[in-house]
């Protein structure tokens, strides 16, 4: 899979109100700051697309950027960021289910987690809803650049066992940097592989 064009499309915060051409989503969670508008500028190529911030809580919105004039990639707030007002966590939380549970076109969402440290039950408890709802996902360690290759294999190692303690069988998995640009192929391959299916 090639993109060869991306654009913004469009923010908001209900699903109601997204963009109205029904293409084909995938969208990015994870907790505040693990680096889900850095991977889409990664996997688009485009460093400004999405605004990022070493601040957590940067993304508030739901944003659709439409690529190969064909699928929408979606980047979507964080969730767990402890500083924020109980108010605005919940505005957030309720942006975000709004979405994942309410988008019929969202083919698969990417949950982002950071390479370098084990999974949080935060993590874990959103993933857990996914699963009572149906919403089909994969998981995308990011960071990688940050520690060592044989780092990163042995935490997605322990990641894996973590999981498995709840789950029977384990989604799709990458790693990324979207420092270095890694993972990128492998990502836009299983979307490609997704879209073809459809
Ligand atoms: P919110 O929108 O606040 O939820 O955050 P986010 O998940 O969109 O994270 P964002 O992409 O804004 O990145 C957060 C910080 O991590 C920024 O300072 C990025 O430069 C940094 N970052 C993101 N990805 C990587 C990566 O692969 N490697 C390194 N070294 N830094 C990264
Ligand atoms: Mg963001």
């Amino acid at each position: 899979m090639k993109i060869t064009d991306a654009k913004f499309a469009g923010s908001c915060t209900r699903v109601s109100s997204k963009p109205k051409r029904r293409l084909p989503e995938f969208a990015f969670i994870g907790r505040s700051n693990v680096g889900k508008s850095s991977l889409i500028n990664m996997l688009t190529g485009n460093s400004r697309l999405a605004m990022t911030s070493s601040t957590p809580g940067k993304t508030k919105l739901i944003n659709h950027f439409l690529i190969n004039d064909s699928w929408y990639l979606v980047d979507l707030p964080g969730y767990g960021y402890a500083k924020m007002s109980q108010k605005a966590r919940e505005e957030l939380r309720q942006i975000i289910n709004d979405y994942i549970l309410g988008s019929e076109e969202l083919v698969c969402l990417f949950v982002l987690v950071d390479s370098r440290f084990d999974i949080t039950r935060i993590d874990l408890d959103f993933i857990a809803g996914l699963g009572e709802n149906g919403v089909p996902f994969s998981i995308i360690f990011t960071k990688c650049d940050k520690q060592s290759a044989a780092a990163t294999a042995a935490q997605i190692e322990k990641d894996k066992a973590i999981l498995l303690r709840d789950w029977e069988a384990l989604p799709p998995m990458f790693a990324s940097s979207s420092e270095k640009k890694s993972g990128r192929g492998e990502i836009l391959d299983y979307i490609g592989t997704l879209l073809s299916d459809k």
